[in-house]
């Protein structure tokens, strides 16, 4: 990860050490860390990028003394783990001053991994889309500020944010992906709440999803958006409402027909939203937690059959909300709707897109053009529309450019000549061989 962390004594030269090795940190050991007398200040690859893998791990600190550190491994394991995650809890006793950063992409890819197989246990795959959804929902595309702007910033793991009535039901799937979060502190919370929804998506049989990551997370609860921004299931007038609320986050209507279609998964419980039966034939067998109403039969697979089930209303056992149902009504969205019930191919690269784009909104991303941890097609730069909602940092000024090409020719790069990846270690091979000659001969 491109991070440069500077450490400097705070008000005691001693910096508080967690207790003797083991093979990775402990929460105590974290917990030791994030109370501990250290002002750490994380220059994120926004203000210093890195050129290369090599100089990726390669952390430098103001005092010598902290040299030693970096050299046991369970330490700056800790170190990464702590300053990568941007979950950093400032100590109510005023210690550390920390910036928030984001995402390890070792990390992302493991913690991926950990989601399936959680997947694979509790059958969760619309939690954590409703879970996704939910955190980058709040998007106001009319506020420029970050956090203000809502989206995918992490701020719905707050109490104060899963509280509100829209959310019933989602302090389950944080505490499912808590332990996650636990093992890979290295991920923020918003990346994790995106992670788990695109693979959910796509582990459930959906499209995959062009998904980047590196969103940084909010800090503390003040930062979550007020009550009222996601969409109501009923509202007087739903196309209406559904465009208001969605054309808010620069949405349009194919991205809102599209979206819906994210019902193909999950039911609807009346002790958490109101809406739907207790259980249905479909539902009263799980898997997972029994009962609620879903939208469609085989409501753990992603397909289409949201959009034909919708238009065929035949079924009393399956839910249709006012706003599900407003898809086939109104002659803007029904053009879509239409198209996704004959096409499943059709919905499957709407959907996709529309899945990116709204897990990027309002997101701050470090570095700012995101973390691509697979062949996504944004991984092999194609030009992503929805990185306009993200930062508005996407470019690097002229000046930063030319830092990093002076830093690329320090160190033998040229733009004719490019930087091997192996550069070091040829050199120590040749040391090395060097070495072995002369004591062969010099004897
Ligand atoms: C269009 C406006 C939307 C409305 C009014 C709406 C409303 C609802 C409601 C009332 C529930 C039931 C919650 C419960 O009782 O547990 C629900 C569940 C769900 N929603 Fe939406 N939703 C909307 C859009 C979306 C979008 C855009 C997605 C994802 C792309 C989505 C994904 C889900 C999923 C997967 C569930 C099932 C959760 C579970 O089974 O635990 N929804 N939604």
């Amino acid at each position: 990860m491109p991070y440069r962390v500077l450490l400097t004594p705070h008000s005691s030269p001693s910096l508080p050490l967690p207790p003797p090795p083991s093979s990775s940190p402990s929460p105590s050991d974290m917990a030791a860390f994030r109370g501990g007398v250290v002002s750490a200040r994380v220059l994120s690859s926004a203000t210093r990028p890195s050129l290369s893998s090599s100089s990726r791990s390669s952390f430098s600190f103001s005092s010598s003394s902290f040299q030693c550190l970096r050299s046991s491994p369970r330490i700056s394991n800790l170190f990464l783990n702590q300053q990568r995650a941007g979950e950093v809890r400032v100590s109510s006793r005023g210690y550390g001053t920390i910036s928030a950063s984001a995402s390890d992409p070792d990390q992302l890819k493991n913690a991926r991994e950990d989601i399936k197989e959680l997947l694979k246990t509790k059958f969760c795959h619309p939690l954590l889309v409703r879970l996704g959804w939910h955190d980058a929902g709040t998007y106001n595309k009319n506020i420029e500020e970050w956090p203000q702007r809502g989206g995918a910033n992490g701020s719905l793991r707050f109490e104060v944010e899963l509280k509100h009535a829209a959310n019933a039901g989602l302090e389950n799937a944080l505490k499912l992906l808590q332990p996650i979060k636990d093992k890979y502190s290295g991920v923020t919370y918003a990346d994790l709440f995106q992670l788990a929804s695109a693979t959910a998506v796509e582990e459930a049989g959906g499209p995959k999803i062009p998904m980047k990551y590196g969103r940084v997370d909010t800090t503390n609860p003040n930062q979550s958006p007020e009550e009222g921004r996601l969409p109501d299931a009923g509202p007087p007038s739903p196309a209406d409402h559904l465009r208001q609320v969605f054309y808010r986050m620069g949405l349009n209507d194919k991205e809102i027909v599209a979206l819906s279609g994210g019902h193909t998964l999950g039911r609807s419980r009346p002790d958490r939203s109101g809406w739907g039966k207790p259980e249905t034939k479909y539902t009263k067998n799980g898997p997972g937690a029994p009962g609620g109403q879903s939208w469609t039969v085989q409501w753990l697979k992603f397909d289409n059959s949201y959009f034909k089930d919708i238009k065929e209303k035949k079924d009393e056992d399956l839910l249709v909300l006012p706003t599900d149902a407003v898809i086939f009504e109104d002659p803007s969205f029904k053009v879509y709707a239409e198209k996704y019930a004959e096409d499943q191919e059709a919905f499957f690269k709407d959907y996709a897109e529309a899945h990116a784009k709204l897990s990027n909104l309002g997101a701050k991303f470090d570095p700012p053009e995101g973390i691509v941890i697979d062949g996504s097609p944004s991984a092999q730069g194609e030009k992503f529309e929805a990185a306009k909602y993200s930062s508005g940092k996407r470019e690097l000024s002229e000046s930063m450019k030319q830092k990093i090409r002076a830093e690329y020719q320090a160190i033998g790069g040229s733009p004719d000549k490019p930087l091997q990846s192996n550069y070091f270690l040829n050199i120590i091979i040749a040391i090395a061989v060097l070495a072995l000659l002369t004591s062969l001969f010099g004897n």
